[in-house]
């Protein structure tokens, strides 16, 4: 009986764990414009990140799309093989393993996204391109 109700609690603490990760988290724009402050991003460009990031992710820390030749992580839909290694490799340029950019911990996310943008500029972001270029941003005066 007693092995049961210890089984059964496992059981329990086994799936809610594995639905924590499967569904990662959904920033709001607020919660993203206030990491992206603390990592310093340029203020003039924070309306932009937060545009990319829900046109790329939906805001989705731990969106993945899988390709053929390169997977995307993050909410920063971020490169495997240039920025990061696949398959808890640590590689790219960024050093690190792809999989460390699918938690809701996003300064490793926004300190690799600011170098991609240091060598491509928002238009390496097809997302960027097609919602956010020359368009309304979010409008993110209400955050406090
Ligand atoms: C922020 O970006 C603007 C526009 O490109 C630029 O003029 C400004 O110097 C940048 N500020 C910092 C602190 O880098
Ligand atoms: C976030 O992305 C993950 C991985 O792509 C997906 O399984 C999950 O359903 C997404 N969460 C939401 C709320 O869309
Ligand atoms: C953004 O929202 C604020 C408060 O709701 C509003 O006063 C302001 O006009 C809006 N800015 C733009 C550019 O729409």
């Amino acid at each position: 009986m007693r092995n049961n109700i210890v089984c059964i609690f496992t059981i329990s603490f086994g799936l809610l764990t594995l639905m924590q990760v499967t569904n990662g988290k959904i920033f709001s724009r607020c919660e993203l414009k206030k990491a992206l402050e603390k990592n310093k991003v340029n203020r003039s460009f924070i309306a932009h990140w937060v545009c990319l990031a829900e046109s790329e992710s939906g805001r989705n820390s731990s969106k993945l799309t899988k390709k053929i030749l390169y997977d995307m992580y993050g909410i920063f839909q971020i490169h495997s093989n240039e920025w990061c290694g696949r398959g808890g490799v640590i590689g790219g340029s960024c050093w690190t393993r792809c999989d460390n950019f699918l938690d809701d911990k996003l300064d490793d996310d926004i300190a690799c996204a600011m170098k991609v943008f240091d060598k491509y500029g928002f238009k390496n972001w097809k997302g960027w391109e097609e919602k956010c270029k020359k368009q309304d941003l979010p409008n993110l005066s209400d955050c406090t």
